[in-house]
């Protein structure tokens, strides 16, 4: 992809800003056409489909022609979903795979239509009736290209390249703790809009307030000044406001609004109109702020009870993308009594981020610049900040997400803080209401049994994000009860990850690695470790549920599964899940 940063120097300061986002938003309330289902799929490890022009889906002219692949005559893969877990010889695979898809199409009158994938794995190139749309990198933001001159009458195919290969220049960069599941791993539909239509929108309270919504329409296509409407019935909401010269209507709205919380998810029905375009929503309204140590949700002091959680399918492994998935993975994060998830490491699919603004769960949501990345070079913070812009363009009008996170366990060095310096900004910039984190993982331990946070990093953040494995990574689980936590800013801290492995049914002593009562006796110990933690606002303890990752090979315990998981990759619940539901089952009482 063409990346172009624009450059604007503002009274000597030179900053770049993010490429805007051409993102089409909710998806899932417009006019679509899915092409999810069986598409035939070629796997080329040698990348021939380049050469070889695979993207014009040749067939023999005559008995004579010489043409080596065939789409017709290659075996289907499923989509959405990972190609990995589709056929046992690609579970290691990594490198491109052609799909093509073959549709129908009738297209309306006045009408322009785009394809949008919610996501695909790493490096995506998408070719319709022969004709290159453009490509993608980044393997969890979603991406759409207009076709509406491209597409014919009738018989239409759609040839898309994925190549999962890991990149010097990623991100993430070449090393990460699960799995390189590669493929069109999310949906794929064709969205029909009319001429002029809204693209995107911005509704929710502004910074500080619990009356007043700020928004903005931005519309596509217009030429002049354009009437848009924003209606919230239930809110007695009924107003206009007009565009500007690049389309995007700006408004302030006092409204009387019953606010969002996880003990009360209300949504309200949101309706935006212009000219021939209508677009629905169902959007919830809270303030999030820090105030010294505390995170405030609507003014007040909210503790956030929380587990971290992979993008991974319960039961059948691989990638998860459906709304059954979602409900299981959040339905299993309620039965543990949080009211906050940390979706690491990537922007997980939207229908988790939709169910948790329904079920109310409070959501960490991250783009995958984890361990090291290439930091000074200018492509990969492009693709860091169109990785944001793209995360935050889609769920910036869900409730639950209340944290932006930039990273997770960067090295510190000031190359990493620049880098990261430039997404907070753009993150700011994009969104003003939410809150900005990074998992980090170096203190200064040059005083026995006192761990200080004194990364640069934490400069730039609203919330501290702390990544710690005390009985795990290092020391025993015991020594956890003599150490002493500081913090060198007066910042909201949440331990963002602590814990250790075991095999579900696996049996023995609590200094018996492995064994369920292992990690039971770590949470135990590390439990009481937190609370002595000062300006502790939440948790998110690692991890969820076990999850497959290529540098876990320890035969007949992890056979390349993460084993940190408070529930096996199986469903299986581990004596540490009960552990930890009852400590927040007593926070809750505490609070009650
Ligand atoms: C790291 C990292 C996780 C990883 C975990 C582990 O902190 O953030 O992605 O899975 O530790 O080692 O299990």
């Amino acid at each position: 992809m063409k990346r172009s940063l624009i450059l604007l120097v503002f009274a000597g300061l030179a900053y770049a800003t993010p490429v805007p986002s051409t993102l089409i938003t909710n998806i899932e309330r417009r006019t679509t056409i899915s092409l999810n289902g069986a598409w035939r799929a070629i796997v080329d490890p040698f990348d021939n489909g380049t050469s070889g022009a695979f993207y014009r889906n040749r067939i023999p002219k005559d008995k004579s022609d010489l043409v080596e692949y065939s789409f017709d005559a290659s075996p289907v893969l499923n989509v959405p979903g990972d190609w990995n877990t589709q056929r046992e010889q690609l579970l290691f695979y990594e490198g491109p795979v052609w799909y093509r898809r073959v549709f129908n199409y009738h297209k309306p009158a006045n009408t322009r239509a785009f394809v949008y994938f919610g996501a695909a794995n790493y490096r995506t190139a998408v070719f319709l009736n022969g004709e290159r749309l453009g490509d993608h990198e980044g393997g969890f933001t979603p991406f759409n290209f207009e076709v509406t001159h491209l597409l014919r009458e009738g018989e239409n195919f759609l040839i898309v390249e994925v190549n999962n290969l890991r990149r010097a220049d990623g991100v993430p960069a070449l090393k990460f703790d699960w799995w390189n599941y590669g493929g069109i791993t999310r949906d794929v539909s064709l969205v029909e809009v009319p001429a002029a239509f809204i693209q995107d929108y911005s509704v929710q309270l502004a910074k500080g307030s619990q009356n007043e919504i700020a928004g903005w329409v931005q519309l596509n296509g217009v030429q002049s000044a354009q009437k848009v409407a924003i209606e919230i019935p239930d809110a007695g909401v009924h107003e206009t406001a007009t565009t500007d010269a690049a389309g995007r209507a700006s408004f302030r709205i006092s409204a009387k609004l019953d606010l969002w919380s996880p003990e009360h998810p209300k949504l309200y029905d949101v309706v935006l109109r212009s000219g021939a375009d209508t677009v629905h929503d169902q959007i919830g309204f809270r303030s999030i702020e820090v105030q010294g140590g505390k995170i405030l949700l609507n003014g007040a002091p909210i503790f956030l009870r929380g587990i971290s959680m992979h993008e991974e399918a319960p039961f059948r492994d691989g990638r998860a993308f459906s709304p059954e998935d979602a409900q299981t993975l959040l339905g299993w994060a309620k039965d543990l009594g949080c009211n906050f998830v940390r979706l690491a490491h990537y922007p997980h699919n939207e229908n988790e981020i939709r169910l948790a603004d329904r079920m109310g769960l409070l959501i960490w949501s991250e783009i995958p610049v984890y361990w090291d990345v290439d930091w000074q070079n200018p492509a990969t913070l492009a693709n860091a900040e169109a990785q944001l812009r793209d995360m935050i363009a889609r769920d910036r009008n869900r409730a639950a997400v209340i944290l932006w996170s930039l990273s997770n366990e960067t090295p510190v060095k000031p190359e990493r803080v620049t880098f990261l310096k430039q997404l907070a900004q753009d993150a700011r910039e994009l969104d003003s209401t939410r809150l900005i984190t990074s998992a980090m993982n170096h203190t200064d331990n040059s005083v026995p049994d006192v761990r200080t946070l004194t990364d640069p990093l934490g400069e730039v953040l609203d919330v501290l994000g702390l990544n710690e494995y005390v009985g795990w990574y290092e020391a025993r689980p015991e020594d956890a009860d003599k150490l002493q936590w500081k913090s060198k800013w007066d910042k909201p801290l949440i331990v963002s990850e602590f814990g250790g492995g075991a095999q579900y049914g696996r049996h023995g002593e609590p200094d018996e690695r492995w064994t369920e009562e292992y990690q039971a006796n770590l949470y135990q110990h590390q439990l009481a470790m937190l609370q002595r933690m000062p300006n502790l606002a939440g948790l998110s303890p690692w991890v969820l549920m076990d999850f497959r990752s290529p540098g876990r090979m320890l035969p007949g315990i992890q056979d390349y599964h993460n084993r940190k998981g408070l529930i096996s990759n199986r469903g299986q619940r581990k004596q540490a899940f009960f552990v930890l539901q009852k400590f927040y089952e007593n926070l809750s009482e505490a609070k009650k």
